[in-house]
């Protein structure tokens, strides 16, 4: 089977779907990865590398693209890119596909069948095809390098000669998979650090990684599948309200929280932002999916009076190498279920394959994608009971695709 790969085009993505490590894994299970010329040289993998690990390296996207099964991708494709792509290819990638429903209208008249990243059940056993979570764990290690570099004042405690300097206070707010890391991360550097999420499980694991849980008297807001639920105007309003004060004693603010396929909510209204001292700092890690601070713009750092609001715009694209080898395992953990003896036979009865398959051989079998293109709703895909987030430190372990014959 011939898995292409080939250079992402959205501007600013530095990330490559497959690492050469990965296409020599795959080689041994009888899939041959083709890449693009250049595919991996923003993620600093040059196609020696991928030569060297038995892939073949094509000259350009439509040579790679010629007779392959499967495209293996990080962001969607643009409708010129999915023009490009092979009748009935099976195309692995996130998608956000409501958001992208025209890209996903394309895929289905090219009768392709697409699985999108984002939608993966959390559950156990797909922790080490969670490429959410490990771009995730990127983007909140990110997220704490950029607050530190953004304040004019150290992070740790420091006791020298010529007098004592207290450590940085850091208020995180949203303590997923980012935001566990982003503590983490600030913790690391010696910072004092507060978390607050409306989940009442966070607190745990804030605490476990040396932070303290801001409680607020407001209700959880827990919602399916370990998620957050999208909270009212009035409860955000409240929230605001009583986190006032932990902003403005903090120097640098990092938020994090986000409501799947839904609008960012806003956490930091622009009267907190000019309560907050001179110097402090605030990282939106929700730039993108519009913003927990109001005043955040993805890509641009925002002076307001003397605090600067860094919007984060797709972090992980920051740190290509390690965000493309942990996307890239992902993908090959995914292919497992997949990828039988070499050949392309998915079981569309394992709920992972279910749950992640957008567009199968054309046929939109994505609920909520398929009703905002207007086409008949499929029965839903039972969701599986989620399992515990990994740890906020630990890498996933990899459960690549067995061996011919294994
Ligand atoms: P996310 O990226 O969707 O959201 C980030 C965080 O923002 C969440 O913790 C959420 O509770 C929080 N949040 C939302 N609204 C907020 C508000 N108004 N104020 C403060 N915080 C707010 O979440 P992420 O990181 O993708 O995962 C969240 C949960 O998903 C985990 O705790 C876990 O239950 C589950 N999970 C399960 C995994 C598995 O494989 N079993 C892997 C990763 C996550």
């Amino acid at each position: 089977m011939k898995l292409a790969v080939v250079k992402e085009s959205r501007p600013g993505e530095r990330r490559v779907a497959i690492v050469p490590e990965v296409a020599a894994k795959l080689a041994k299970v009888g899939v041959e990865v083709v890449v693009e010329a250049g595919a991996g040289t923003a993620a600093r993998f040059a196609d020696e590398e991928y030569r060297k690990a038995g892939a073949t390296v094509a000259p350009d996207a439509a040579a790679a693209l010629a007779g392959a099964a499967a495209v293996a991708r990080v962001q969607p494709p643009t409708l010129a890119e999915v023009e490009a792509l092979p009748r009935g290819v099976s195309v692995i990638s996130f998608l956000q596909p409501v958001a992208a429903a025209d890209v996903v209208a394309a895929l289905a008249a090219k009768g392709a069948t697409v699985y999108s990243l984002d939608l993966l059940p959390r559950i156990s056993r797909a922790q080490s095809m969670d490429a959410l979570s490990s771009q995730a764990t990127v983007s909140g290690y990110r997220a704490g390098l950029a607050a530190a570099e953004h304040l004019a004042k150290f992070f740790p405690m420091f006791m020298t000669a010529a007098g004592t300097v207290p450590p940085a206070k850091v208020l995180v707010m949203g303590a997923g998979v980012a935001g566990l890391q982003a503590i983490a991360t600030a913790r690391r550097l010696g910072a004092v650090v507060r978390a607050y999420d409306v989940r009442a499980a966070a607190k745990e694991e804030v605490q476990s990684l040396g932070a303290k849980f801001v409680e607020l008297d407001l209700e959880t807001q827990e919602g399916a599948g370990g998620y957050a639920k999208e909270q009212s105007a009035e409860y955000l309003a409240k929230q605001q309200e009583l986190l006032a004060a932990e902003v403005t004693a903090s120097d640098v603010v990092i938020t994090t929280a986000q409501i799947p396929g839904r609008k960012a909510p806003v956490l930091v209204t622009e009267a907190m932002v000019r309560g907050m001292s001179e110097g402090a700092v605030i990282i939106d890690m929700a730039a993108d999916s519009g913003g927990n601070c109001e005043l955040s713009v993805p890509g641009e750092d925002v002076a307001v009076g003397g605090v600067t609001v860094v919007g984060l715009a797709n972090p992980p694209a920051s740190m290509p190498t390690h965000a493309s080898f942990l996307y890239a395992r992902n993908i090959a953990n995914f292919l497992g279920l997949l990828v039988t003896e070499g050949d392309l036979v998915p079981d569309f009865e394992d709920e992972v394959v279910a749950g992640t398959c957008v567009v199968r051989a054309g046929q939109v079998v994505h609920g909520p994608t398929a009703e905002a293109l207007g086409l008949p709703v499929p029965a839903p895909v039972p969701q599986p009971a989620p399992a515990a987030a990994p740890e906020a430190t630990e890498p996933n372990e990899g459960t690549e695709p067995k061996e011919a014959g294994a």
